[in-house]
């Protein structure tokens, strides 16, 4: 089993080389909110790998769809910014390359009304801990009400609440309120699973990390899918090679006596039987 799976792993990491060598953007968003009021400014960025790769922001709204930041805002280069959002730029934003490759993409609301709820606008990975804040344009402190799927979740008299190791469960649409001022719009919050790269571990990591056993699996995967075809790829190569018909056969070996070769022959595919039925064995 030792000589297939360095084989394997062998395969395994040259495999992987092209996916990581990928060039990509990550869209981010500043200030860092789901939710905005009216006449507030924000400044959206495409950070890239490759600059040459022309990236740009576009977004989709109710009225309109793929439009560029020309359209809507001011592009410098690969960020855009708007100065005065109003509820009609409320939508989904991405990056999008020349090539069409495109980044993850993000929901804005843009608000008209007196309350909005203040939550992650990327994707949390689980495990992390997330904060929401319900606020009036001057206040950020009043009791606020939060709501997951529509039902109360939670009172806060300081208007806001934190999630502990978030994980698929918390996942959902999410609004609060607070009383004499009004409800937020609802917001999409969104807990992914841990990467199964080696990517280093974040600082928000808890000591109940669950890396490593994902990283085990991913190896383990790996093995599984690729020794079938290896073990296949070389029994037929070897079967080919070996094939006992006379025409494949060396000049030399053909002109030797019939009893000779046939002995050889026969001797071969016993090896090659041991041989694949110990591989299949292992596999
Ligand atoms: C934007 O809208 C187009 C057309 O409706 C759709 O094909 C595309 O998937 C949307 N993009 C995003 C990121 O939602
Ligand atoms: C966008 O805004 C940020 C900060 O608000 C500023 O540093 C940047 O120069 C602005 N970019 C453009 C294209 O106006
Ligand atoms: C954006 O919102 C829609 C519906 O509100 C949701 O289905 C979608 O998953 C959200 N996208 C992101 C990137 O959060």
């Amino acid at each position: 089993m030792e000589e297939t799976s360095l084989l394997c792993l062998l395969l395994l990491t040259t495999s992987c080389k092209p996916t990581q060598g990928r060039y990509e953007a990550h869209l981010t968003l500043s200030p860092s909110s789901s939710q905005f009021f009216q006449w507030s400014s924000l400044s959206l960025s495409c950070e890239e790998d490759d600059s040459s790769a022309g990236w740009t922001l576009r977004r989709n709204t109710t009225r309109e769809t793929r439009t560029q930041c020309d359209d809507w805002g001011t592009s410098a280069g690969s960020s855009c910014n708007i100065s005065y959002i109003v509820p009609s730029d409320s939508g989904v934003y991405w990056c999008e390359s020349r090539e069409g490759a495109t980044s993850q993409s993000i929901n804005i609301t843009v608000s008209g009304g007196a309350v909005i709820l203040q939550s992650p606008v990327l994707p949390v990975m689980e495990g992390e801990n997330i904060t929401l804040i319900c606020r009036t344009q001057t206040s950020s402190d009043l009791p606020a009400d939060f709501y997951k799927h529509g039902s109360l979740i939670i009172d806060r008299p300081t208007g806001h609440v934190t999630i502990l190791h978030v994980s698929k469960a918390d996942e959902g649409v999410y609004r609060c309120n607070i009383r004499g001022h009004g409800e937020s719009p609802p917001s999409w919050i969104s807990v992914t699973g841990r990467p199964t790269t080696t990517a280093p571990p974040t600082t928000a990591a808890t000591p109940t990390d669950s890396a490593p056993p994902l990283q085990v699996f991913t190896v383990v995967r790996y093995l599984v899918v690729f020794c079938p075809y290896v073990i296949s790829t070389v029994l037929m190569v070897s079967l080919y090679r070996h094939r006992p018909t006379g025409d494949g056969l060396p000049v030399s070996m053909a002109t030797l006596p019939p009893t000779w070769a046939q002995k050889v022959l026969a001797e071969d595919c016993d090896e090659i039987a041991e041989v694949s039925t110990k591989m299949n064995d292992d596999a």
